[in-house]
């Protein structure tokens, strides 16, 4: 039996600005994704019917029903093509599980690919591209890697020039965050502060020139500077877990150049200077009990690709 194995990145985002709620309930995002090297695998084989098992330390956090991203992707991309979705889907997950780090959308992203390589379909990039976007709006980045804006409700993608390696490591929280509730606490923040927008007059949202530059010329040290500004959602993913403002306080405190919350969290992110100092932060993190574990990584890294 043929197996095909696809190996996906985490992203951390180094811009999220966050617009006014949609018609359609989403909202309007300027997003910049950066890929990282923390992966996922996910494996299919020819099966009777569609199956999904998943392995890794968080495995029993991770769905195996059709709410599974990965299985929702290999229905869709079978039901384009006429063909029944037979296959086993095997996640080895090693990226963070509902962390803010799009480890499930990497998954779907990662099962297009893998089931596209086994049926040969031979389906476009711009059709699995269209495929990840139905399927959630962080599923469409992972396809692509490096460094991309995020537009629309973040599947409208421009890659984007990246200089570079920039050294990061993660902090884990125990537990994750529902990213519909911290969207939603975004929202009521901003309620409460009198900056709520309605659907009419909300503005388009758009990134910092002076994110994207400090990113096209990979230095940790400008980027840093930004980075506890850049992120719309940190408010509200502190708001409803307080805990995380000591994690990035330690940190920032061991050296980080920047620090902030990752997507709608709870996973912090810390730029490092270079892979010593990187260690260095982590083993502060780890020592102040204020995490539940903590990654080293880097960035930008490429996006879904078939390994086997
Ligand atoms: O697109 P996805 O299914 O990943 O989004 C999950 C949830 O996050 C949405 O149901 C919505 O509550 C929130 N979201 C949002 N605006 C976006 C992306 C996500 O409000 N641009």
């Amino acid at each position: 039996m043929p197996t095909i194995t696809v190996r996906v990145p985490a992203k951390v985002n180094v811009q999220l600005v966050v617009g006014g709620v949609r018609p359609d309930g989403y909202h309007d995002l300027a997003n910049v994704f950066c890929a990282v090297s923390l992966y996922d695998e996910v494996s299919v084989t020819p099966a009777d019917a569609l199956r999904l098992t998943v392995s890794g330390a968080q495995a029993h956090q991770v769905p195996v029903d059709d709410t599974n991203l990965a299985a929702r992707a290999a229905r869709l991309l079978a039901a384009r093509h006429g063909l029944e979705p037979r296959v086993h889907l095997h996640i080895a997950k090693d990226i963070p599980v509902a962390g803010g780090m799009a480890g499930g959308s990497a998954d779907g992203a990662a099962a297009l690919v893998a089931c596209d390589a086994l049926w040969g379909t031979g389906t476009s990039r711009q059709e699995l591209l269209g495929l990840a976007a139905d399927l959630g709006s962080d599923v469409p980045f992972p396809l692509l890697g490096g460094v991309a804006l995020g537009r629309g409700r973040g599947e409208v993608l421009e890659p984007l020039p990246a200089g570079e390696t920039l050294h990061w490591v993660f902090a884990m929280a125990d537990g994750g965050l529902s990213t519909p509730e911290v969207f939603r606490a975004c929202d009521e923040l901003r309620r409460r502060g009198g900056q709520g927008w309605t659907v009419a007059d909300r503005p388009e949202p758009e990134p910092d020139p002076e994110v994207l530059d400090a990113v096209r010329r990979g230095d940790p040290v400008a980027l840093g500077a930004l980075l506890g500004e850049a992120n719309d959602l940190q408010a509200a993913a502190l708001s409803l877990r307080p805990a995380l403002a000591a994690t990035l306080h330690t940190g920032t405190e061991a050296g980080a150049l920047g620090a902030l919350v990752s997507g709608s969290g709870p996973t912090c992110a810390f730029l490092a200077k270079d892979t010593e100092a990187a260690n260095d932060i982590a083993e502060a993190l780890l020592a102040s009990g204020n995490c539940q574990s903590v990654r080293v990584a880097h960035g930008p890294v490429p996006g879904a690709a078939v390994i086997t």
